[in-house]
């Protein structure tokens, strides 16, 4: 992986940190909300696929079978964790320890991209969703699930406060606005599915169209 700037190397070193301990503090609502809003993204999945920020693999028990995937990631001990569940799962994933923002990938190669929760945490998000945009084939898709900063007044402010706190301890932000950042990293976005409140969204984008 190329040298980090100081921000992408101290989101790095949060997830380093928070990797041993990641899956149970998301296990109340992985099992409420998040493994049925995976399994729902994945059936969508197809062709050359990457997954971005893959974490701890909580994507991988939902791969469809025979699916060629490679799965990159700024963290170290998040990709060690994602190695072993993909090991226990029996899929066969590429790892890669990779920066979104400078993916070394060549351009329009990957038929799907999926990233569920990462671009609250890349410290440029626009940068990388770009990214994503230079590596995604011209007919490809982009299949995000992301928590997004509410558009209602209060709880927006209160997400504003918290930030802070919830980047310092975990690494993300809960304030995005990922919907603009797509917009601004020139990919058309096509469906914009609430999942729960207007906070958790399920996201498809798609290269804008060069007209001819
Ligand atoms: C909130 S976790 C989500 C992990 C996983 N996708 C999931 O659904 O459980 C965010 C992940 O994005 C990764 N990440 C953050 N910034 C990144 C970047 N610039 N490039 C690649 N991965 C990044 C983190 O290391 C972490 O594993």
């Amino acid at each position: 992986m190329q040298l980090l700037n100081q921000k992408s190397d101290q989101t790095r070193k949060r997830y380093n940190r928070v990797a041993t301990v990641y899956d149970l503090m998301e296990k109340p609502i992985e099992m409420l909300f998040f493994r049925h809003w995976r399994r729902q993204l994945f059936s969508q999945v197809k062709g050359r696929v990457l997954e971005v920020g893959v974490g701890t693999g909580k994507n991988i028990p939902y791969y469809p079978k025979g699916l060629k995937v490679t799965a990159v990631d700024i963290s170290e001990k998040m990709l060690q964790n994602g190695q072993k569940r993909a090991a226990v799962t029996g899929k066969t994933v590429q790892f890669a320890l990779m920066d979104a923002q400078h993916l070394a990938f060549k351009d329009e190669i990957f038929d799907t991209i999926v990233a569920t929760f990462v671009f609250c945490s890349v410290s440029d998000p626009v940068e990388g969703l770009k990214e994503l945009n230079r590596v995604i084939k011209k007919d490809g898709r982009i299949l995000l699930l992301e928590h997004v900063k509410s558009k209602h007044h209060i709880m927006g402010k209160l997400m504003d406060i918290l930030n802070p706190l919830t980047v310092k301890m975990m690494g993300f932000n809960i304030n995005r606005d990922t919907v603009t950042n797509i917009k601004n990293a020139g990919l058309s976005l096509i469906s914009e599915n609430n999942l729960k409140g207007d906070v958790f969204k399920e996201l498809l984008a798609v290269p804008c169209k060069e007209i001819s």
